[in-house]
């Protein structure tokens, strides 16, 4: 089936492949720019993002939206998603079914948005969209090279709150995702 964004998210807001469906308010796809340059990509939606459907508009949220203001590339000029697209209850990690059940989504949107570079947003991520065994103390803000596509992990946004000790590890990484996008002449 060749999906457009907007039959894939129409698709996904009916989705009953897991018992996440249960429980989840809304459904939270994705949103930002269709044809982004770069992508990010979290693990799942908290309980903020259940109840209006983005991603990324709780307190971890908007301090993504301080790094990426700090090295001056817009919110919508990317695109934010995640593994998983319905809330975890008590935002526990996702089981291993509900990522096979969801992952999916992601890749069709991958194929739609066709990004040059994926930020994954912290281990969870980073373990499925990179390598399972990925440690990202150690790895993050390293680079790998998948297809057309340059794929790196950064810190997730609520590792930050709960250790800003990280937060100069987070700079670093953001200025070289935008140092990135300038030598793909994305910017
Ligand atoms: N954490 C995530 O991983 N994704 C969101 O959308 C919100 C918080």
């Amino acid at each position: 089936m060749e999906y457009t964004m907007e039959t894939l998210a129409r698709e996904c807001a009916a989705c009953q492949k897991c018992e996440l469906c249960k429980t989840r308010t809304n459904c939270v796809f994705g949103v930002g720019n269709p044809n982004a340059d770069l992508m990010f990509v979290g693990e799942a939606p908290g309980e903020q993002e259940d109840l209006s459907g983005t991603p990324f508009v709780g307190r971890a949220g908007q301090l993504l939206d301080k790094f990426l203001l700090a090295v001056d590339i817009k919110r919508e000029d990317v695109y934010i998603a995640n593994i998983l697209k319905c809330r975890p209850p008590k935002n526990r990690d996702p089981l291993p079914e509900e990522e096979a059940a969801c992952i999916g989504y992601l890749r069709e949107q991958v194929r739609l948005i066709r990004p040059k570079i994926i930020v994954c947003l912290g281990r969870i991520s980073a373990m499925k969209l990179i390598n399972p065994a990925y440690k990202i103390t150690k790895e993050h803000g390293t680079w790998v090279e998948r297809g057309n596509c340059l794929m790196t992990a950064v810190y997730h946004p609520a590792a930050l709150l709960r250790d800003p000790r990280k937060k100069e590890d987070m700079m670093e990484d953001m200025k070289a995702i935008r140092k990135k996008l300038e030598e793909l002449g994305c910017l």
